[in-house]
């Protein structure tokens, strides 16, 4: 295992006030999120829509690494650089989303398992000749009257750490991605009380695995109400019901905590993350960064709408929200922002 290589790595990722772009999203998922634009669903329309990110001009200022997905690490530039080589001339880090998806768990109704670990080391010794220095590995967990249930947990968590081990293996930075979802009506408090349980399974697997905390990064969702709660939270209360949540079972020597979206608006996402780095960065062990896709790309996909004459005024939305999030990881972000 290439120790220093992948702590290096890992602290790259969340340096300073930069952090991820994800833009891993599958073909379908992809897909319908061009549908519900009108934007045509081909291989070609999604090349030149990962074009234009990747070729955003300034993009590293801000984000020191993207997510890519196995189609997009092969693709290339209408000049044909491949947009691994784009990323890495620009001075981001190429990462690849590993995991084939999360499919129904069987004698589980309404959980999900996540697979892709056959065949994985195969895969990541390819990804690492490429060019990709990390990985993301997804779980998710829906919170219903009885669910997630221990099961879910304990086989997601599993999956999550020798997912991780492997990684390592090969001088992949693992980026452990557990995520209880946004969806139902639950509190706040049950939010907390499921992500808690999570993570803590989560790092008792990664122990036992033997995964090298210092040498990966954790994606966790914002502890939040269900979105369909009728009592929603404001950005202190998700701020400090987050930290407080995290510091139960997130170990000091993991070096940064980088958060998805999750379906929360770009602003909103902003404001959270801001809200936690203003009451909390200097009194953490690790750093709390981001690695959004739809609160970063979503302002950009809907100006950009498959048009290439849209492409510069939607690299500049995608800017903007990157500086928005640098922002929010400085704890300086504010309502100016948005009206610039
Ligand atoms: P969102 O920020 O849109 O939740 O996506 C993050 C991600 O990488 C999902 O796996």
């Amino acid at each position: 295992m290439k120790t220093q290589t992948l702590i290096n790595t890992a602290s790259e990722l969340v340096a300073a006030d930069k952090g991820l772009l994800a833009m891993d999203e599958s073909t379908p998922t992809c897909n319908k999120r061009f549908a519900a634009l009108g934007i045509p669903q081909t291989e070609e329309m999604r090349r030149d829509y990962r074009e234009m990110i990747v070729t955003t001009p300034g993009l590293s200022a801000g984000i020191s690494g993207v997510i890519l997905y196995d189609e997009t690490m092969r693709q290339k530039t209408k000049a044909g650089a491949s947009f691994v080589q784009v990323l890495v001339d620009a001075g981001i880090i190429p990462g690849i989303k590993v995991d084939t998806g999360a499919k129904d768990m069987a004698t589980h109704p309404g959980e999900k398992i996540t697979e892709g670990l056959d065949g994985l080391r195969e895969r990541l010794i390819e990804y690492h000749e490429m060019g990709a220095r990390f990985a993301k590995w997804r779980a998710v967990f829906a919170i219903g009257e009885d669910t997630p249930s221990q099961s879910c947990i304990e086989a997601n968590a599993q999956d999550l750490a020798r997912y991780a081990a492997l990684c390592q293996e090969v001088g992949l930075v693992p980026v452990v991605e557990p995520e209880v979802l946004m969806e139902g009506s639950h509190t706040l408090e049950k939010c907390s009380a499921v992500t808690e349980e999570v993570l803590q399974e989560v790092f008792a697997q990664l122990y036992a695995q033997r995964v090298m905390l210092e040498g990966i990064l954790l994606k966790p969702n914002l502890v939040l109400p269900g979105k369909s709660c009728l009592q929603q939270a404001n950005a202190n209360e998700v701020a400090d019901a987050t930290v407080t949540c995290l510091l139960q079972a997130v170990p000091a020597a993991v070096p940064g905590v980088a958060f998805l979206s999750g379906g929360q608006s770009a602003e909103l996402a902003s404001l959270r993350l801001n809200a936690m780095n203003i009451r909390f960065k200097s009194r953490l062990p690790w750093e709390l960064a981001f690695s959004f896709a739809r609160a970063i790309q979503q302002p950009a996909l809907e100006i950009w709408a498959g048009q290439l004459a849209n492409a510069a005024a939607a690299q500049q939305a995608l800017l903007h929200r990157v500086r928005c999030n640098q922002a929010a990881r400085r704890g300086e972000y504010n309502d100016s922002y948005e009206q610039s």
